[in-house]
């Protein structure tokens, strides 16, 4: 009678147990999608899509973040909740374990990338292409589309944000891979502007 007791106690603890991190994931995906758009998906030129990046990347990304080993920008909750304070990715990771954080990157994985409807110059992505197939292609294939590559997402992905970051990895702010960072020094400016015209055309 005891063991079938204790028995009772234990599945009852581990259900509990599992329902509060069930409930966690979902509060902090919440939480999330206050910026990053319903299921990952951005509508905000500043804030990436998350939808469907490669889970290694996605917790390799939120761990730079919490060691503010990466710039963090002060950002508006866009939807849901607004009046909450402007936060930095810095701080939304600050308190997440490294159970959390591989449970995010593991829903988020999960969820189909959206390519962003984005106005373009035509002529701008076309020079974009160029330059993407002579420095960038071989890391970010499928014109930066591929998934697989563990590299990030970057066509229709959000101009705003692909502008930010390619200014962060020039000016040696964010790390980068060396050999990303032969052909990142070597852009001009123009390059840049084609470059994030290119990956927004790809919708
Ligand atoms: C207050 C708005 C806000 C909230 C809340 C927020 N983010 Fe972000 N996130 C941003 C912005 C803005 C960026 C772009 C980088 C920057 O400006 O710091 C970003 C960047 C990222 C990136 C980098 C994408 C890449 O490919 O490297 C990931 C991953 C990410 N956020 C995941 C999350 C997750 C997961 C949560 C919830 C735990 C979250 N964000 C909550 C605004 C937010
Ligand atoms: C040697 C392989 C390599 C080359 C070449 C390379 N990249 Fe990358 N790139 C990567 C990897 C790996 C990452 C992911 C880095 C990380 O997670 O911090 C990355 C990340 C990025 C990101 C950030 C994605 C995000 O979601 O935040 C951008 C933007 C980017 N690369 C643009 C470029 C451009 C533009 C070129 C060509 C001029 C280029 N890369 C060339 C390997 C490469």
């Amino acid at each position: 009678m005891k063991r079938i007791i204790s028995i009772a106690i234990s599945t009852t603890l581990g259900l509990f147990a599992s329902a509060v991190m069930a409930g966690d994931l979902e509060s902090v995906v919440a939480d999330c999608n206050g910026c990053h758009g319903d299921d990952g998906v951005s509508q905000w030129t500043d804030v990436p899509t998350i939808a469907g990046v490669p889970e290694f990347v996605h917790s390799d990304a939120l761990y730079i973040f919490r060691d503010e080993a990466r710039p963090c920008s002060e950002s508006q909750y866009k939807q849901g909740d607004t009046s909450k304070p402007a936060t930095t990715m810095c701080a939304v990771t600050a308190d997440l374990s490294d159970d959390m954080i591989d449970e995010i990157a593991a829903y988020y994985a999960g969820l189909p990338f959206v390519a962003a409807k984005q106005d373009f110059d035509a002529a701008l992505a076309e020079a974009g292409k160029a330059v993407h197939e002579g420095n960038c292609d071989k890391c970010h294939s499928d014109g930066g589309a591929n998934p697989e590559d563990e590299a990030g997402i970057l066509a229709g992905n959000m101009m705003g944000y692909l502008e930010a970051q390619l200014a962060d990895y020039r000016a040696g702010e964010r790390e980068q891979p060396k050999k990303m960072e032969e052909k990142v020094s070597a852009l001009t400016d123009d390059d840049v502007k084609a470059l994030v015209n290119y990956y927004a055309s790809q919708q």
